[in-house]
């Protein structure tokens, strides 16, 4: 059985790469990156590595060669191909090198969502489908990491500032949900679709969670949308960027990351990492 992996030069791609080698036998991972180099220096010798720029499907194709089953990370938005035109020719090529199945990172309810952020992961969803290959889509919820910079802030002894009220999320490490998708992809028979998150918090609770191994007390303050907005832009965050963090807020607000769900725990097989500790790790 041959796995592939796209995107191993990113964040995700590193960490499933590393789990993925305590499962399978290293001749049969196939590491995809767009830059072919830096992936050599940045993953084990053993680990073979082809071209995956997701703006070229004949090179896809190509790599994609003998390969029974495939990780497909989803791409970033803002690049000069859309990222839906980047995922229909992974999945494209996908199909045309005779891939037999795809695990796709998606979007909570990618069915149902409906926000700037799902509409790329429900098109793709629906693209894979009408393509007939056999898939699970890892709806991952929020990685804990995204709130880096209001973690930081608070830790240091400033403010800890959110817009999204009593909106909740399902956060856990970046790196529990690249285990996950490793947990799906070795599976024998994987379901088609996983709601993967953690413990549902409003921001609140995470301020208060990490209280008690921040380095500095903080004060905890809920604002406005157009008062973050402001205070993003005021610390020097580009207009286009502050208008970005400021709709997740507002997507979070509507309850669009709401989860009720143990589909990461039942498939990791052992409980996700202590918010606590999770703060710390990522601090
Ligand atoms: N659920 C969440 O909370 C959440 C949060 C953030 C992101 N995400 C999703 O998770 C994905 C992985 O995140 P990450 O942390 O691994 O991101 P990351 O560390 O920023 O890595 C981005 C990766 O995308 C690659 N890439 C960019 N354009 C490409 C293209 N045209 N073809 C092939 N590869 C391309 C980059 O390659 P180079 O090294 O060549 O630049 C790099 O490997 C993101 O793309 C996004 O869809 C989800």
């Amino acid at each position: 059985m041959k796995y592939a992996i796209t995107m191993v030069t990113g964040k995700f791609g590193k960490a499933v790469i590393n789990y993925l080698m305590d499962l399978v036998n290293h001749n049969d991972i196939i590491a995809l990156a767009r830059n072919v180099n830096k992936a050599k220096q940045e993953l084990p010798d053993d680990i073979e590595v082809r071209p995956g720029d997701y703006t070229n499907k004949d090179e896809i194709v190509e790599s994609l060669n003998g390969v029974d089953k495939l990780l497909f990370i989803s791409s970033q938005p803002g690049g000069d191909v859309s990222r839906l035109q980047q995922h229909k020719n992974v999945v494209d090529a996908a199909k045309k090198a005779g891939v037999k199945y795809i695990a796709y990172t998606s979007f909570p309810h990618a069915d149902k969502a409906d926000n700037f952020l799902s509409k790329d992961h429900t098109a793709t969803e629906l693209y894979i489908k009408e393509m007939g290959i056999d898939r699970s889509f890892l709806r991952n919820n929020w990685y804990l990491e995204n709130e880096l910079a209001t973690l930081k802030a608070a830790n240091d002894g400033g403010t800890f500032v959110y817009a999204a009220d009593n909106g909740k999320v399902g956060w856990a490490l970046e790196k529990e949900y690249a285990e996950g998708a490793v947990k799906v992809l070795t599976m024998e028979k994987p379901k088609e679709i996983y709601e993967f998150a953690g413990k549902s918090r409003n921001y609140d609770e995470l301020a208060n969670a990490l209280k008690p191994v921040a380095a500095n007390d903080f004060a905890i303050k809920d604002v406005s949308l157009d008062e973050y907005k402001d205070g993003m832009q005021k610390a020097g965050l580009p207009d286009a960027v502050a208008k970005v963090v400021t709709d997740i807020q507002a997507l979070i607000k509507d309850g669009e990351l709401q989860e009720e769900t143990d589909d990461l725990e039942n498939v990791l097989g052992h409980p996700l990492t202590p918010i606590e500790e999770a703060l710390k790790e990522i601090l």
